[in-house]
């Protein structure tokens, strides 16, 4: 151990302030973070006494990363011992929470050998293998559990702790920006409906980040209703929130909202329910896929398809989420309902 300047911060914003301090290039990266109860410890580039945003720092006992070194090379070195072949070692992960998911290229045999190498680094509690791809309307991922006791994982992202299992939930670390993106069209006093809510990937973000008064999840999948009523609960937001399982189609269809999410691919075919829900002035944020030479007439399709229904509407900020597959976007829009 060796004294060092840090800041100690509240656990549940840990992963926000420790992000704004690696960009800023303020992470003393050659020694660990770590946890102490409810506070997190974070080794800085800074003097005692410093202020970061209103955060003090002072000194710190920090352990060194073994020998400087980075987690991976940390990882090839214990496999090195045990003559695994270093090629079949993922460079890259994603951490939810305290588990990690890895993708192998090859069909190693050396799978669990690997994942405990990762646990045994990286501290994690689980280590996953993400075969690729969801399955069925309820979008269950081929994740599989290869050591480590597997089960829920609580995940921080932008203030909200995700309770979730990466084995029965589909949770997409490509998704971060659009998960903020829309808040700031969520007034006071607003009505939300998420149509397509999964474990509150939205709604807990509206939740906790805008004044709306109620935000409505529904989800055709029991357990994604579950995991968002326990984070609800967790993150202390069940008054804001009243989550329901059902096809969106039809589940208390006298429900009418400001803002209306739909965050699934097919958004388009389900978008006359969408229509049907709004207050009028309200909008629609959807969620679709289109090929790149798609891109520049989407908008005036929506438009067209919508017209076709009978209504009047104004495509804005229709904008790329994300590469889903060669040629092809997950994009989003708002859809402003004019009429
Ligand atoms: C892509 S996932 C959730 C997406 C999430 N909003 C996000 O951004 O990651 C789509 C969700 O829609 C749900 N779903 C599919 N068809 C549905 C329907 N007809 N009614 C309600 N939920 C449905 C699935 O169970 C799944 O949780």
């Amino acid at each position: 151990m060796i004294s060092h300047p840090g800041i100690s911060v509240m656990k549940e914003e840990a992963d926000e302030i420790v992000s704004y301090l690696l960009k800023n290039n303020l992470v003393e990266k050659k020694l660990k973070i770590h946890q102490n109860g409810n506070y997190v410890c974070i080794p800085v580039r800074a003097q005692p006494g410093y202020l970061i945003g209103n955060m003090e720092v002072a000194r710190y006992d920090f352990s060194t990363r073994i020998n400087g070194r980075k987690p991976y090379e940390e990882i090839l070195g214990i496999l090195e011992k045990s003559g695994v072949n270093g090629s079949s070692v993922p460079k890259r992960w994603i951490t939810y929470g305290d588990s990690v998911i890895l993708k192998f290229l090859d069909n190693t045999e050396q799978i669990k050998s690997i994942a405990k190498a990762f646990m045994e680094v990286l501290k994690c509690k689980s280590v996953y293998e993400m075969k690729g791809g969801v399955r069925g309307r309820n979008r269950i991922p081929r994740v599989k559990l290869v050591a480590g006791k597997g089960g829920e994982t609580r995940h921080l992202e932008n203030g909200v702790i995700y309770v979730f299992d990466p084995e029965r939930i589909m949770y997409s670390p490509g998704n971060v920006n659009e998960r903020h993106h829309f808040l700031r069209l969520i007034r006071g006093g607003d009505t939300v409906i998420d149509m397509f809510a999964g474990i509150g990937y939205f709604s807990l973000q509206i939740a906790r980040h805008t004044d709306a008064a109620r935000v409505y999840c529904m989800d055709i999948n029991p357990e994604a209703i579950r995991f968002l009523e326990k984070s609800a609960s967790v993150n202390g937001l069940s008054q804001y929130v009243e989550a329901m399982v059902g096809d969106c189609r039809v589940t208390k269809p006298e429900l009418r909202g400001d803002l209306v999410f739909m965050g699934n691919f097919s958004s388009i075919d389900y978008i006359i329910h969408g229509i049907q829900r709004l207050r009028s002035g309200g909008g629609i944020i959807a969620h679709f896929l289109v090929s790149s030479e798609e891109i520049d007439t989407y908008s005036d399709r929506i438009n067209y398809m919508i017209r076709r229904l009978g209504r009047r509407s104004s495509v804005e900020d229709l904008h790329r989420v994300k590469s889903y597959a060669p040629n092809l976007w997950h994009m989003s829009a708002y859809i402003r309902i004019t009429g």
